[in-house]
């Protein structure tokens, strides 16, 4: 097979048994794996995939391997990788694999520059640091490649600052636009997988504490609630006016950074900005607040400014530094990288399910349609979106009503009133 760069690959067998675990809950991710295998839709492409390597992304491999395809796949964070995932699909389905869990920023990029290598047709990134590395560095891939698929909130608008200054070079589909994406990974994912990275890195009680959610988007919605139904009284900082307004009516606090970071337990950010939490927050902040973030990079809180500001450091367990400040001790949870995949195993299959679903049937999608598409960002079709949740629901054993012939009329009618 073709190389790879992994831990240790003596982890596989534990990796195939958590694999099949994420695959009793991906119905949906089976179905059209089933599809795949009879079709071959992808045969004979090669997929270079920048994903999170979990053992839902690793049904994602397979499925797209049955699909015909070739897959090179390397982390989309330094810290989200599970080792013996990484080691099971390169022992058992001979994918190529470059991760490995805690690799720094110079090994981070040779693993992406190790998927380039293999000259992709089609990109799958998470956070568009494959993409972006193509167009800066790698450019001379750009003709082999066909079309991309783009998975997450930051990635999508990367790209599209990058299409609309005309630098992106081929179509990518934002799987993260379709509905059965972000109204359930984004908000029911990250909300789960948040509080479980927390509670796992620091065992804290999060019942009775102030935690204050920086950015009310789809996931900030999901981390505020899943923080409530555990008990925290949650206070919800926002730039966007109608964000805030729906945090608000939702029954949150909402204020200022300056005026929550005094009373947090906990700071959790998701923004997708850098700064959010800066200098002047560390200063007001009690003894003992918690930092984490959930947004893609790991930009979100000042860390520079907080090493300035702290007289010394230490690594006091697993994901948990500690900032001696003279008057008061701050924690960082796992260096400020997404606590979700850091501390914990990201979000759940049942959610990553309808992700991947969209991931694979955008691939295929690109193969029928890329040459028609301009080089642009592109939003997955709602026939799509909802055939997903379709197939999602009856694999739950739900039933819902069909419009009547009168009712499709009089939805389809402007004439009639009251
Ligand atoms: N992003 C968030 N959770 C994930 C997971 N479990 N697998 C892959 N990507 C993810």
């Amino acid at each position: 097979m073709d190389s790879y760069d992994i831990k240790d690959i003596s982890l596989a067998k534990a990796g195939s048994e958590r694999i099949e675990w994420a695959e009793k809950d991906m119905p949906v991710l089976r179905k059209i794996r089933q599809r795949f295998e009879k079709t071959k839709p992808l045969q004979g492409l090669i997929i270079g995939a920048c994903l999170h390597v979990t053992t839902e992304t690793a049904n994602l491999a397979i499925t797209l391997k049955k699909g015909g395809a070739k897959l090179f796949l390397c982390a989309s964070n330094p810290l989200s990788t599970q080792d013996d995932v990484a080691a099971s699909l390169v022992k058992h389905h001979k994918i190529s694999v470059f991760a490995i869990k805690g690799e720094d920023n110079k090994i981070y990029y040779s693993h992406i520059n190790r998927v380039i290598d293999a000259k992709p047709d089609i990109t799958m990134d998470d956070g568009a640091d494959l993409v972006s590395t193509i167009h800066t560095k790698r450019k001379n891939c750009l003709k082999n490649i066909i079309g991309g698929t783009e998975e997450t909130t930051t990635g999508v608008i990367r790209l599209k600052a990058m299409a609309k200054d005309h630098e992106l070079k081929y179509p990518i589909i934002a799987v993260n636009d379709a509905m059965t994406k972000h109204f359930f990974d984004n908000r029911y994912g990250t909300g789960q997988s948040t509080i479980d990275g927390i509670v796992r890195a620091t065992n804290r009680l999060i019942a009775g504490s102030t935690f204050v959610m920086a950015g009310y988007g789809w996931c900030g919605r999901g981390i505020a609630n899943k923080a409530r139904g555990s008990g925290a009284n949650v206070i919800v900082t926002e730039v966007d006016p109608v964000k805030a307004l729906e945090a608000k009516l939702d029954g949150f606090r909402v204020m200022k950074m300056i005026d929550a970071a005094k009373q947090a337990d906990f700071v959790c950010t998701s923004t997708g900005d850098i700064n959010v939490v800066d200098k002047q927050h560390f200063k007001v902040m009690k003894n003992e607040c918690i930092l984490c973030n959930s947004g893609h990079f790991n930009v979100e809180i000042n860390i520079e400014a907080l090493e300035n500001l702290a007289k010394s450091k230490k690594e006091l367990k697993n994901f948990v530094s500690e900032y001696n400040l003279g008057n008061k001790r701050i924690y960082l949870l796992a260096g400020g990288r997404l606590i979700n995949l850091s501390a914990a195993e990201g979000h759940p299959a049942c959610v990553m399910d309808m992700s991947f679903a969209n991931q694979a049937l955008s691939a295929e999608y690109l193969v029928e349609n890329a040459s028609n598409l301009e080089p642009d960002v592109f939003t997955i079709s709602e026939k799509i979106d909802k055939e997903i949740a379709s197939i999602k629901l009856d694999e739950m054993g739900v039933e819902i009503d069909k419009l009547t012939k009168e009712q499709k009329k009089y939805l389809e009618s402007w004439s009639l009133g009251t």
